[in-house]
């Protein structure tokens, strides 16, 4: 992506400065899950999240230009921690051809969130969009002229190097990933906010995330993406998807949560289908992931009330409902779904 390449030859910047960006986690309706071989982080399908609320990661870069060899440290929630640094390092040499200034810099990268790591809820989104954010804030200050239209797309052409999903935690509200013949602007490289209208039930939801485990995924999304290549069903899960987004966009338009939610529940146990027929196997979900489940199927027959469930790749369980609704389920979420879990986070879609 030639547009994305740092052309300047000479640049002037402080000696050193800090930098300070957030950004929110993200949840996908239409799941990416697989990658195109041979290409670096190009998806196999298209995806749309919401961007969340309440849920997101800090990152603090203090930079010194380098005088010596390359230092990089990082923190993660006040301890210093260096198991993060080959990750970090990756990504800096993935984009060091777009961002050839960063070998001039020492860097130090602080960093929290405002949710557990590694439990479902996609901290590597939100952290590689803070970050990259951060990284093109320093370009900012190389190039005076840079636009924020440019400033975003780039970033999030550079998150999607370090996760595929961060990329689209650069925007808030509903934002889409990956070329889709139906969505104009949409393309594999960055993500762009969801470019049509949208029923206005559909821009006031809640999403409230029950945390069933906390502990550490034992299949992490790189290694799950990778099982997709050989995956006997991978074929018909990308073009399902791509179906499942011209559905999704006529639902939006008019309004239809029924059928908004058969379709997030259905994307959700697909991806979990997908992990389970995979070889190696592996079953995310734990006993209390489908006691909730099931109890949502129970209380939404009884009650009529609209709410739905989708999943990340791992245990834990967002319930998506439209703000109009709250009362009457966050309260029996709290008496009926507490006992299931470790903790509720209290988040809605931006
Ligand atoms: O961005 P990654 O590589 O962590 O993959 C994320 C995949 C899912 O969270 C399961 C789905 C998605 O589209 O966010």
């Amino acid at each position: 992506m030639k547009s994305f390449f740092f052309k300047k030859k000479k640049y002037s910047i402080d000696s050193n400065g800090v930098i300070t960006r957030k950004s929110h986690s993200n949840i996908a309706l239409i799941k990416y899950w697989g990658k195109h071989k041979n290409k670096i982080q190009i998806p196999s399908n298209s995806s749309i999240s919401y961007s969340l609320g309440e849920v997101y990661t800090v990152t603090r870069l203090s930079y010194e230009i380098k005088k010596r060899n390359f230092s990089l440290r990082v923190f993660f929630s006040g301890k210093e921690k260096t198991s993060f640094i080959p990750k970090i390092l990756e990504f800096f040499h993935r984009i060091s051809f777009y961002c050839s200034y960063l070998r001039d810099f020492n860097f130090i990268i602080e960093t929290y969130n405002t949710f557990p790591h590694s439990s479902g809820i996609a901290s590597s989104a939100s952290s590689m969009s803070s970050l990259a954010l951060c990284i093109m804030e320093i370009e900012k200050k190389l190039v005076s002229s840079l636009k924020k239209d440019f400033l975003l797309k780039k970033a999030s052409f550079l998150a999607r190097l370090g996760s595929g999903s961060a990329c689209r935690s650069i925007y808030p509200g509903l934002v889409v990933w990956g070329s889709h013949q139906s969505i104009k602007g949409s393309n594999n490289l960055y993500a762009i906010q969801y470019p049509y209208k949208i029923h206005p039930i559909f821009t006031k939801m809640v999403d409230t995330i029950l945390i069933i485990d906390e502990t550490p995924k034992k299949i992490l999304s790189s290694k799950g993406h990778q099982l997709m290549k050989n995956h006997p069903y991978a074929k018909e899960r990308f073009k399902n998807a791509n179906k499942n987004m011209d559905r999704l966009i006529s639902i939006l338009k008019i309004g239809d949560l029924q059928e908004f939610g058969k379709l997030i529940e259905h994307e959700a146990l697909t991806l979990h289908a997908m992990i389970m027929t995979s070889r190696p196997y592996f079953i995310w979900m734990k006993p209390n992931t489908l006691n909730v489940l099931h109890n949502v199927w129970d209380f939404r027959m009884q009650s009529k009330k609209n709410i739905y469930f989708t999943l990340d790749a791992g245990a834990n369980v967002h319930l998506l409902y439209p703000i109009q609704e709250k009362k009457y389920i966050i309260k029996w979420i709290y008496s009926d779904l507490f006992f299931y879990c470790k903790k509720i986070i209290e988040s809605f879609c931006l």
